[in-house]
C-alpha cells in the first residue's frame, strides 16, 4: 500500500531479518522510498532513512514537530529525565553536564589508561596469545570506567553488564511495562549505595547537601551528585535519580563496547589497514570517527510527532512514533562519497558529521568520554599488541536496534615474543 511516498511494505527495522543485514535493508528502503510505515509492530511506527530528513527531525530545538517526550523507544512512555523537550530538556542536560562535563574524557584519561593497561595485562598474562576481544576488553573498559564515575565497585562489572543487557533487551518489547523488572532491579542495586551516602550526610549533621559536600563529606561521584544536585529550585525526585543512574549505566557502557568491537573488527579485517594505524598514530582518531559513521552502535532511536507533518512529500500524522535511522543516514550517498567504504583518508572536515551520537538538542552527553575511551584503547592496542589479528568469526549483539559484536576472537603475538623475535 502507498500513500504519497510512504510504503507499508514489510520493512521493519526492528525485525530479525533487517537486523541480520541492516545496512543492505536500509539502502534498499532509502532508495525505493525514504519514509516507511511499519505496521507489523505494535504500536505501528514510521522510519526516516535519509540523512537530511533525520538531521532536520533531530534539530527541532523547541520540538514543535519532533518530540522526545514519549521516549526514544517504540513504546509511548511518560516524560521523565532526558525524555523532555525544549527548555525543560536544556535544564536537565545542564544538570547532567555539570557532572559529566565535555572535558570528562580528558579529566578521566588516567583512569582510562590504567584500566586499558590492566585489561591488556590480563589478556596477555601467562603468555596467552588469543582471546575474545569483546568479552575480555570491550565490555570491561567502559563498564569499569562508568562504575568508577557512578561510584559503584568496578568488581560488579559482570552484574552491571547483566542488568544493562536486561534493560536494553526490553527496548522493542511492545508493552512499555516490559522494561519495569529491569528498572526495579537497577533501582534495587543502587538503593544501598544511595543509602550509604545518606548515612554519611546524617553522621555529618548535613540536612541540605550541596555540591561543595562532594569530595569532602561525600565521595565525588554521580551517586553523591544525585543527592546534592538541584533541578531548578528543587531536588531530584527518586524517580529522576533512578532514571539518571540507569541512563548513565546503560547508555554509557554497551554503546562504547560496540564502538570498540566495531572499530577493531574493521581494522583487523583488512590487515593492511591495521598496519597503517600501527605505523601512524594520527590515524587513530580518524578510525574511530569512520567506525562510528559506518557502524554506529545505536542504529536508530525514536521521536513522536507533535503535529501532522510531511517528510519527502509523505504525510505523517500527529502522535506517530518515528524511528530515526542513524545507521541509514550515516550511509546516505546524498551526504557521503563511497558511503559503504571504511576510508582512513576521508576528508577530515567530513569525519565528525555522522549521526552516531545523534545531533542537535539531544546530542549524546557522553560523546567525549566515549571518544576518549576509543582513542586511548586504539593507541595502547596499536603500541602494545601491534600483531593483533582476527581469529575466527565474530557474533552480532542480540538487540536489533544496536550494532556491535558480542564475541570477537582475536590472536596476538605475546608482547615479549614480538620484541625478542622468539
Ligand atoms: C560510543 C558510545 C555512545 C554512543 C554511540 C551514544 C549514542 C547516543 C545517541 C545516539 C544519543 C541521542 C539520543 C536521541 O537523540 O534521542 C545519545 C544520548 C545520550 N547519551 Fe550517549 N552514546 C554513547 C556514549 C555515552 C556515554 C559514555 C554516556 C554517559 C556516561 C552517554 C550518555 C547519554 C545521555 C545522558 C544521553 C541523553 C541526551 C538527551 O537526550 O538529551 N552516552 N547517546
Amino acid at each position: 500500500m502507498e500513500h504519497g511516498n510512504v510504503t507499508t511494505e514489510d520493512f521493519n527495522p526492528l525485525s530479525a531479518e533487517v537486523a541480520h543485514d541492516p545496512f543492505g535493508a536500509y539502502g534498499r528502503a532509502r532508495e525505493s522510498c525514504p519514509v516507511h510505515h511499519t505496521t507489523g509492530f505494535d504500536p505501528s511506527f514510521y522510519s526516516l532513512t535519509r540523512f537530511a530528513d533525520i538531521t532536520a527531525a533531530l534539530n527541532d530545538a523547541e520540538a514543535e514537530t519532533w518530540s522526545a517526550r514519549t521516549g526514544s523507544s517504540p513504546q509511548f512512555n511518560p516524560p521523565i529525565g532526558f525524555n523532555v523537550d525544549g527548555a525543560e530538556s536544556r535544564e536537565f542536560r545542564t544538570l547532567f553536564r555539570k557532572w559529566l562535563s565535555p572535558s570528562a574524557g580528558a579529566v578521566n584519561a588516567e583512569l582510562i589508561d590504567t584500566t586499558i593497561n590492566e585489561l591488556i595485562d590480563s589478556m596477555t598474562a601467562g603468555g596467552r596469545v588469543s582471546g575474545d576481544f569483546a568479552t575480555e576488553f570491550a565490555v570491561l573498559l567502559p563498564i569499569r570506567v562508568i562504575a568508577h564515575l557512578i561510584g559503584v565497585p568496578p568488581e560488579d562489572a559482570p552484574l552491571l553488564k547483566e542488568m544493562t543487557d536486561e534493560f536494553l533487551g526490553a527496548f522493542d518489547i511492545p508493552d512499555p511495562r516490559g522494561v519495569a523488572p529491569a528498572v526495579r532491579r537497577l533501582n534495587a542495586y543502587f538503593a544501598p549505595h544511595l543509602e550509604h551516602r545518606r548515612e554519611l550526610l546524617r553522621a555529618a549533621g548535613i540536612t541540605e547537601p550541596d555540591e561543595s559536600d562532594l569530595g569532602d563529606t561525600l565521595p565525588d561521584d554521580l551517586l553523591s551528585y544525585m543527592l546534592a544536585a538541584h533541578h531548578g529550585d528543587r531536588r531530584l525526585t527518586s524517580a529522576e535519580i533512578g532514571y539518571v543512574l540507569a541512563t548513565a549505566l546503560t547508555g554509557g557502557n554497551d554503546t562504547t563496547t560496540s564502538m570498540l568491537t566495531n572499530v577493531v573488527l574493521r581494522l583487523l579485517e583488512d590487515p593492511a589497514r591495521w598496519q597503517r594505524v600501527v605505523e601512524d598514530g594520527k590515524l587513530v582518531q580518524i578510525a574511530i570517527e569512520e567506525s562510528l559513521r559506518l557502524d554506529p552502535p545505536v542504529l536508530g532511536l525514536f521521536r513522536t510527532t507533535a503535529r501532522d507533518t510531511t517528510v519527502d512529500e509523505c504525510p505523517i500524522p500527529a502522535g506517530s512514533k518515528v524511528m530515526l535511522l542513524f545507521g541509514s543516514g550515516n550511509r546516505d550517498p546524498r551526504k557521503w562519497d563511497d558511503p559503504d567504504e571504511f576510508d582512513l583518508d576521508r576528508p577530515r572536515n567530513e569525519l565528525r558529521r555522522h549521526l552516531a551520537f545523534g545531533f542537535g538538542p539531544h546530542f549524546c552527553l557522553g560523546a567525549q568520554l566515549a571518544r576518549t575511551e576509543g582513542h586511548r584503547a586504539l593507541e595502547l592496542l596499536r603500541t602494545r599488541l601491534p600483531h593483533l589479528r582476527l581469529d575466527g568469526p565474530s557474533e552480532r549483539v542480540p538487540q536489533h536496534h544496536l550494532w556491535g559484536r558480542r564475541h570477537l576472537p582475536v590472536r596476538w603475538d605475546h608482547p615479549q615474543t614480538a620484541e625478542t623475535g622468539n
